[in-house]
């Protein structure tokens, strides 16, 4: 019980994938501050891409040969770190980790000339931040692709591989029935418009005074009316739950919001869950939780470490999603054997 094998991807990408190869020309040297960034072509080839580096690391060995990364993180990790440095080390280029979590970024020194030193030495910046401005700011003075490594508003790179998590389980995430309980933060926010680019029907259950930002809900719904799938949000987990195919949740006090933990535990207690709401789920649904999960607070042990939790899928996968990532801003397929071929 609890521990999960390695999952097989099963969506099977051609050799030379079109859609993937098209996707690359047009993210050459962006950023990716938010998944609004992303057309809805540009997810499905991120996944695509995520499957076939999972599926054969070894023909993106050399993909970004000599490329230098840096992360500066005011926040601390684990997944996002490490997925971030053994991705690009593995197709040979090679990171650095500069500890923010004493110094905010734009306290010694303005963001913008912090870009403008940073772009002469590497060829992407990684940042986990505090406010999203932080990010924002910072790609508007690069030349060099800027990611969101988590910001108060957003974890696109969590939500990337989360949902190439979902394709490898169910086959594909068009159609599917994805329930987030809980707060309505920033990994929520990024799920809501992955989702919502892939066709998945997203629920969202909050406690009142918690629901996701409107702006993003409005990005969502516009999303999802083009790619036929819809976005609800309730305020009663159990009708979130109800028939769901999978089922999501995150902390209720986020990094940042730790003086708010008293507040928020006795509101947030009925939104656990557990065995009786995942009772209420599809009979093949799953669990989900980005990690790190404050154990029998929003998620018990049973579920957590039951047979239907793919969390730790989920955390292998933030590997392979964002080297995908990374060979497509970093023009890293031009190095692929099977991408150069004529
Ligand atoms: N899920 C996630 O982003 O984990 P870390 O905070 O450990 O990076
Ligand atoms: N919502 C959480 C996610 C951590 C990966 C936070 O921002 O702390």
């Amino acid at each position: 019980m609890g521990s999960q094998a390695t999952v097989e991807s099963t969506a099977i990408p051609v050799e030379k994938d079109a859609d993937v190869v098209a996707a690359a020309a047009r993210m050459a040297g962006e950023d990716m501050c938010s998944v609004a960034d992303l057309s809805s072509a540009e997810v499905r080839a991120i996944m695509k891409l995520g499957h076939d580096v999972k599926r054969n690391p070894r023909e993106y060995r050399h993909a970004l040969d000599a490329k230098q990364m840096v992360l500066m993180f005011e926040k601390a990790s684990l997944r996002t770190r490490l997925a971030f440095e053994t991705g690009i080390n593995t197709m040979g280029g090679n990171a650095i980790f500069v500890d923010q979590t004493s110094s905010p970024l734009g306290e010694r020194e303005a963001i913008a000339d912090v870009a403008r030193n940073l772009e002469r030495w590497v060829d992407v910046i990684v940042l986990r931040t505090y406010a999203h401005d932080t990010i924002t700011e910072m790609a508007a003075h690069s030349r060099v692709p800027v990611i969101n490594a988590l910001s108060d508003f957003e974890h696109p790179c969590q939500a990337l591989a989360d949902f190439m998590t979902i394709e490898e389980h169910f086959g594909t995430a068009a159609g599917l029935n994805f329930t987030y309980v809980g707060d309505g933060n920033n990994v929520c926010h990024s799920l809501m418009l992955t989702g919502a680019q892939l066709g998945a029907n997203v629920t969202v259950a909050t406690p009142r005074g918690y629901s996701p930002d409107i702006e993003i809900v409005t990005l969502a719904r516009d999303m999802a009316q083009a790619n036929g799938c819809e976005i609800r949000l309730l305020q009663d987990p159990q009708a979130a739950a109800e028939g769901a195919d999978a089922i999501y949740t995150d902390v209720c006090v986020s990094m940042g919001m730790e003086h708010e933990s008293t507040k928020r535990a006795p509101i947030f207690r009925p939104f656990q869950v557990n065995e009786a709401l995942m009772g209420k789920a599809a009979p093949n649904a799953v669990f989900m939780h980005c990690l790190p999960a404050r154990r029998n607070a929003e998620v018990t042990d049973a579920v957590i470490d039951g047979p239907q939790s793919i969390v730790f899928d989920q955390a292998e996968n933030r590997m392979h999603a964002q080297k995908a990532l990374l060979l497509l801003l970093l023009g890293g397929l031009a190095n692929v054997a099977k991408f150069s071929a004529q």
